[in-house]
């Protein structure tokens, strides 16, 4: 199953964009509007219609839809920080969840309940993120409280759709990828002796085709196994956010395609050899609306182009590589 998140402002505005999406996606998510911000504009209001509009058009052409994501460090309203307190926590997430949950509930393949909730370097017991929910309902056991809230509430609003922990900077294979890997795993292996439900990994895989250093990063060993791990826990494993940056590529095109292509065919050929691995989601599906454009971009001032799609929605080698190691990937379940 493959697809890409939408940009849900160009799928309103851009018809050449909402084509290529017609014939491209077999399953999306939105980059933002179901993020707990976008959502929730005061306290005690919703706000519904960028998130529905993609629902509606998911349905409507007959892609699956997932949910990303009910907890996230970033993104929050600006209320947040004030109004919410270790009294009222659990109050509000639980009933974030009934509304959103419970307004998609049926519609929803896959919910990134809980999003980078894992950050090594916070220095806490476990390699959690010292994040706004860890500070007002974090607790004191081996799976923060809010992780445990929101998967069991999850679970009982919407008991079909599939529950997944969403991550980055799990794929590689130095320290800091390793370190995190372990964390993670150890957070999904407590959250089953504990009964919490859970049925997948999502992993980003916002990746480079040359690193800082100059060099072409490794995914291999490291990401194989946290694969197989997950799967012997009994987890389905999904490519959440893919794509792969060509900062540090020189600036020729020609190169940085070939680049890119190169890493989506090693990368997409690694993890697909896991039957655990069920979908592959492209963060975005045309570099015209690449969220990669930011501050870490390229320095020489040449977009990025990291997607399958080029800016003029022409396909790349890339996703001639990605249409080739889905074919070839051994039939699963
Ligand atoms: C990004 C969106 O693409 C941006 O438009 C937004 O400004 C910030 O968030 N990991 C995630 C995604 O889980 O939600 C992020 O999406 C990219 C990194």
């Amino acid at each position: 199953m493959a697809g890409c998140a939408v940009n849900v402002k160009a799928l309103r505005t851009d018809p050449a964009y909402k084509k290529l999406l017609e014939e491209q996606a077999g399953i999306v998510v939105a980059e933002s509007e179901f993020k707990f911000g976008p959502l929730r504009p005061t306290p005690t209001t919703f706000f519904f219609e960028d998130a529905d509009f993609l629902a509606a058009f998911a349905h409507e052409n007959r892609m699956k839809l997932r949910g990303h994501n009910i907890v996230w460090h970033r993104q929050l309203p600006v209320w947040f920080e004030s109004y919410v307190t270790p009294a009222n926590a659990k109050q509000v997430l639980v009933e974030h969840i009934e509304r959103v949950g419970g307004r998609y509930k049926g519609q929803i393949h896959s919910w990134d309940v809980v999003n980078e909730a894992v950050q090594v370097s916070d220095g806490l017991p476990g390699g959690f993120r010292n994040s706004p929910w860890q500070k007002v309902l974090g607790g004191t056991g081996l799976v923060p409280t809010y992780i445990e809230v929101a998967f069991r509430t999850a679970r009982r609003v919407d008991p079909k759709a599939m529950l997944v922990y969403n991550d980055y900077g799990i794929e590689g294979e130095e320290e800091a990828s390793a370190k995190k890997r372990a964390a993670v795993l150890g957070l999904l292996r407590e959250m089953q002796n504990h009964g919490i439900p859970l049925d997948g990994l999502g992993v980003q895989s916002h990746i480079s085709a040359v690193g800082k250093d100059g060099k072409v990063p490794m995914y291999g060993e490291g990401l194989r196994a946290m694969i197989a791990e997950a799967r012997k826990m009994g987890l389905k494993v999904l490519v959440t956010e893919m794509d792969v940056n060509d900062r540090y590529v020189p600036a020729e095109i020609g190169a940085r395609d070939s680049a890119v292509a190169a890493m989506y065919g090693s990368y997409l050929g690694t993890v697909l050899e896991d039957p655990a691995v069920i979908a592959v989601l492209t963060w975005g599906i045309t570099d015209k609306y690449t969220w990669l454009n930011g501050e870490d971009s390229r320095t020489d001032g040449q977009k990025e182009r990291p997607l399958p799609f080029d800016a003029a929605m022409q396909p790349v080698a890339a996703f001639a590589v990605e249409v080739k190691a889905l074919e070839v990937a051994p039939l699963r379940g």
